[in-house]
């Protein structure tokens, strides 16, 4: 038994291929990626879904709209698709209530830092790890977490400490946590959640 998946993305979609790769490879066997939806059209995130044979939807928040008129938008296509389960990986938009209350403990985000650390409004992509460096922190890492209605303020599920090394630049930050925790960790979590899903639905 699997549990339709939307993957929310806007950017490269590095996290998204790490969890297809993990699919491909037999280890995500309660996921079935059903849906890709992109904040703007240019994510190479698509391109990505497109190769793995992923359905793929443009959903982009127009600067008038209200965000929960966007979040309706959003909720008619996921459940178009009998989407269960969401996961943001590198989504920029902030998602209105109505969403994070239609999915309640069933989204998922990733955020690069050890949360409580680094974390809320204005803590996404570099300036994360400009941060960490700034403060001299010694450990990083990454933590997946349920979404609620406070930025990066749902239950934890998981995290994976990555060491900042002397001499760090935002991008090698970057990319050293992606390699060591994020691209590790988000499978994993997702698999779980995903996992548990099926067998409370059996219960
Ligand atoms: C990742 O660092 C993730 O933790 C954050 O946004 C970035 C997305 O990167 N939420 P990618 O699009 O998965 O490559």
């Amino acid at each position: 038994m699997t549990v339709k998946t939307a993957v929310l993305v806007s950017g490269g979609g590095t996290n998204l291929q790490a969890m297809l790769d993990a699919k491909k490879a037999g280890t995500m066997p309660h996921v079935d990626f059903t849906l890709v939806v992109a904040s703007r059209a240019d994510a190479f995130a698509l391109e990505r879904a497109k190769k793995a044979s992923i359905g793929t939807a443009v959903l982009r928040k127009e600067k008038t709209e209200a965000p929960e008129a966007y979040g309706e938008r959003l909720l008619e296509l996921l459940r178009a698709h009998g989407i269960e389960l969401v996961v943001l990986a590198g989504f920029l938009t902030i998602l209105p209530e109505n969403v994070v209350r239609a999915y309640d403990h069933r989204m998922i985000n990733i955020h690069p830092s050890l949360i409580p650390a680094f974390c809320g409004e204005g803590f996404y992509g570099l300036r994360v790890h400009e941060a960490a460096l700034a403060r001299g922190v010694k450990v990083t890492g990454a933590t997946v977490h349920f979404v609620n209605e406070i930025a990066d303020g749902g239950e934890i599920l998981a995290q994976q400490p990555v060491a900042v090394r002397p001499g760090d630049t935002p991008e090698v930050l970057q990319r050293r946590v992606m390699e060591e925790a994020e691209w590790i960790l988000l499978p994993r979590t997702v698999e779980a959640v995903a996992a548990k899903m099926t067998e409370d639905r059996t219960a």
